[in-house]
């Protein structure tokens, strides 16, 4: 395994799990001395027990250097390929661990990637390589944070891609996976890598659809979650993903709606229906920033100078601390900007973490967030933010209104403890 971020190192520790003998390169020192030790430090259910499982059965280890991968049968790659300021995918890491690994494999090593990379890199390997002789299997990963380890122990899918030539090397690859009784799915690499675009960025449509839904609802006096609910009942639509909330984020719907777009442009294809998913998207962050402005001001364009807002999460969503394209920071930035003074709790963020953003503290404790503030306003879906004491929280705060942008909250609840709540796509509360 070369990486070990939530995808590698999930991917190496239920691999040994799963029996296999996995070592996991990667150059952060610190990371891997801490992970010999046992630690695990990304937030993943399930995730430590595994590796200190692995590592008491000797079939987990961790290194940083990569020449310990010369007599591997398979080497799976799981580096960052970030977005770069263009929108394009960086893969400066991909391509220079290649270019070592290169030098490194044994003739007839399998390599497979399951990082998320542009439309057409499986082709491109061997030549980044600089070998002619290692099959190349494309296996995008489908893991969601925070359920890294039941996605990859129980995936609803493998999609194998490989060229005819490689049909041995992606029975190897299906191999890996054949424990789980996952359905596999072999195909060409160039479907495996538009699988994973394909699938991230039907989500997105799907999250953006239902926050214009809720804009709807709102207007013509509906409810969003009662729609969203009869919608899911029908298996051709299927529940998840039809939550309204205050934007879709994290480190894959934004780069991979992104990477979509970029190759469907570059081969001549319109795909509209991802811009505007994506449109939309950056409009509901602005949307929210309306709705606190009008709970706090009363009117749509009343000023924020000076307005102390108590914020309740951070993460992109639930489950996980990952800041990384978090709606919940856009959204605090241009609060921020707007001249509101803010302090922000998120159970998975420590009030260590400096954002860095001019007027907005991180604090350790719920209550804290309250204190004169004009408004709280609820920007991740942690089931706790359900039993904080509201009446606690109506005696501290100044103005007794919370902004509940993830629906999370029991409006009846919050209105004993003598809060007013503002939500999302119901027609009690109009759009801003
Ligand atoms: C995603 C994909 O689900 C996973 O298969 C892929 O391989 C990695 O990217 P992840 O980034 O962990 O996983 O997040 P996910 O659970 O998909 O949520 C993405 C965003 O959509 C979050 O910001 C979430 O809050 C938002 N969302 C999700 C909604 O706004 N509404 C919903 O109904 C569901």
């Amino acid at each position: 395994m070369v990486g070990a971020g939530y995808v590698g190192l999930t991917s190496a520790a239920c691999l040994a799990h799963l029996g296999f003998r996995v070592t996991c390169v990667d150059n952060d020192v610190a990371k891997v001395d801490r992970l010999c030790a046992g630690e695990v430090t990304i937030a993943e259910p399930g995730l430590a027990d595994l590796v200190v499982a692995g590592r008491t059965r000797s079939r987990l280890d961790f290194t940083t250097d990569i020449t310990t991968l010369a007599g591997v049968d398979l080497v799976l790659l799981c580096l960052p390929t970030p977005m770069g300021p263009d929108g394009a995918c960086n893969l400066d890491v991909f391509e220079s661990t290649l270019a070592i690994l290169g030098g490194v494999l044994r003739p007839g090593c399998v390599i497979v990637t399951k990082s998320t990379v542009p439309l057409g890199t499986a082709g491109r390997v061997p030549r980044l390589l600089g070998r002619a002789d290692l099959p190349v299997v494309s296996n995008p990963e489908f893991l969601r944070e925070g359920h890294a380890v039941e996605d990859f122990l129980h995936p609803d899918r493998v999609v194998i891609g490989a060229d005819a030539a490689y049909r041995d090397a992606a029975e190897e690859v299906a191999a890996l996976y054949a424990e789980t009784g996952a359905p596999v799915l072999h195909t060409d690499p160039a479907t495996a890598e538009v699988t994973k675009y394909a699938s991230n960025a039907f989500l997105a449509i799907k999250a953006s659809y239902v926050n214009v839904l809720a804009e709807l609802c709102e207007r013509v006096g509906a409810d969003v979650t009662e729609v969203t609910h009869a919608m899911g009942l029908d298996d051709r639509i299927a529940p998840d993903f039809l939550t309204a909330g205050p934007g879709w984020g994290g480190s894959c719907l934004p780069k991979d709606t992104s990477a979509l777009l970029r190759a469907a442009e570059e081969a001549g294809v319109d795909f509209a229906l991802v811009r505007d998913a994506v449109k939309a998207n950056a409009r509901q962050q602005a949307t929210v920033v309306r709705k606190v402005r009008c709970a706090v001001t009363g009117s749509a364009d009343g000023s924020l100078v000076g307005a102390r807002i108590g914020i309740l999460g951070l993460a992109f969503k639930a489950g996980t601390g990952d800041l990384r394209d978090s709606p919940a920071i856009a959204i605090v930035e241009a609060l921020a900007r707007q001249g509101a003074i803010l302090t922000a709790y998120d159970p998975a963020v420590g009030a260590a973490v400096g954002l860095g953003i001019h007027g907005v503290g991180v604090v350790s404790d719920p209550y804290l967030v309250a204190e004169d503030a004009a408004a709280l306003v609820v920007l991740t879906e942690w089931p706790e933010f359900r039993t904080l004491d509201w009446t606690a929280l109506a005696r501290a705060v100044r103005h007794p209104v919370v902004v509940d942008m993830r629906n999370v909250l029991d409006a009846a609840e919050l209105a004993t403890a003598g809060f007013r709540r503002v939500g999302l796509g119901t027609s009690a509360e109009p759009m801003a």
